[in-house]
């Protein structure tokens, strides 16, 4: 402890204020449950700025990505000084953006070997998000895994796909045995398809709802929308007698439109969670070479309003990453 230094750069800022500054905070404390974490890379997701959870914190620090090293452990946790971690950490904490941070042993797993800080930094908060989806509120199998439904012969459908949940959803999906169907503009279809996805329709030629009634075997047992709005509305109406629309970016049932859903269709909203033991399941997908974390760009933390910038334009190829520390 003696060699830590006393304060830490970190991206604060204090809600509701949306305006990010790189200032100088205290080290944050370390007495368990919580571990001291070295942070070398975590990454901003669209929209976090706005999540009701860190609005609540006087002073709050975005990016609920971790990759790092362990610095302080409770004596009683698997994660002991010098593991290489990652986890996706509380969103009614503050994030990690900064250069020591803390996270539970709950919420950790030991980082994918062969892969660099970046690439563990970028894989968390999304997998999660795609996993929970479509193995905890869908319902199918995880790759692997008794329990659920099985993948197999089922059809997905992922809005965004090359966005940061979207290259997610498409290779767990395709790792468990479904058929996936992807979304995304024409410069992303070749590496989407190279992702997994069986058929990838552009969304600024295609139109959904025209597509899928254009053939009836077209229907979907799963919609995963990444987008919202009208892409949202759309994939209500893709979804098979009995199957599910979920949406990450907007609650179904305000886009649920007043005909032509299918019978017995469910929606599902919901929260993504800090998940330790499901991203030592994503770990080894990774290791296994089935699934990869995709970086869109890696940025100082001094550049952080060009990361930011990048986000906003709504064209990036996975999750924007910044750099704490080599
Ligand atoms: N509920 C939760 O727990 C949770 C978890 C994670 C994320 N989220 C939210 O979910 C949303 C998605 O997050 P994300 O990180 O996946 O987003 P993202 O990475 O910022 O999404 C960027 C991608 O969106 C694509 N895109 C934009 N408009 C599109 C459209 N109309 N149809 C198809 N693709 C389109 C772009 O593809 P092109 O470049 O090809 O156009 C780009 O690749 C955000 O609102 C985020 O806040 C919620």
């Amino acid at each position: 402890m003696s060699t830590l230094p006393t304060h830490s750069k970190s991206l604060t800022r204090h809600p509701p204020s949306p305006t990010l500054s790189l200032t100088s905070l205290p080290l944050p404390s370390a007495s368990p449950p919580y571990h001291l974490i070295r942070t070398h890379a975590t990454t901003l997701t669209s929209g976090e700025l706005t999540w009701p959870e860190p609005l609540s914190l006087p002073t709050s620090i975005p990016g609920f990505d971790l990759a790092g090293t362990v610095v302080v452990a409770p004596p009683d946790s698997p994660f002991q000084p010098g593991e290489k971690v990652y986890a996706l950490t509380s969103f009614s904490r503050q994030g990690n953006a900064r250069e020591y941070s803390v996270a539970l042993t709950e919420e950790l797993a030991t980082m994918p070997r062969g892969v660099t800080w970046e690439e563990a930094a970028s894989v968390p908060l999304s997998a999660l998000s795609a996993w929970q989806a479509l193995f905890v509120h869908a319902g199918l199998s995880a790759p692997g895994k008794e329990g659920g439904e099985s993948a197999g012969r089922k059809r997905v459908l992922v809005t965004a796909a090359a966005g940061g949940v979207g290259v997610w959803a498409v290779q767990l999906a395709r790792a468990a045995g479904a058929e996936v169907v992807g979304t995304c503009g024409a410069a992303n279809g070749e590496f989407v398809r190279g992702l997994g996805a069986d058929e990838v329709l552009d969304y600024k030629v295609t139109d959904l709802k025209e597509w899928v009634g254009a053939e009836e075997g077209r229907r979907f047992d799963v919609t995963l929308d990444c987008v919202g709005g009208k892409t949202l509305e759309d994939a209500w109406t893709c979804v098979k007698d009995g199957g599910v629309v979920i949406s990450v970016a907007q609650p179904p049932e305000t886009m649920k439109p007043t005909e032509g859903i299918r019978t017995d269709v469910r929606s599902v909203w919901f929260i993504v969670e800090s998940n330790g033991q499901q991203l030592g399941e994503i770990k080894r997908l990774v290791e296994d070479g089935k699934c990869k974390g995709v970086v869109d760009s890696v940025w100082e933390i001094e550049n952080w309003e060009k990361a930011l910038e990048r986000l906003k334009g709504g064209h990036t190829r996975g999750k924007v990453v910044l750099k704490l520390a080599e």
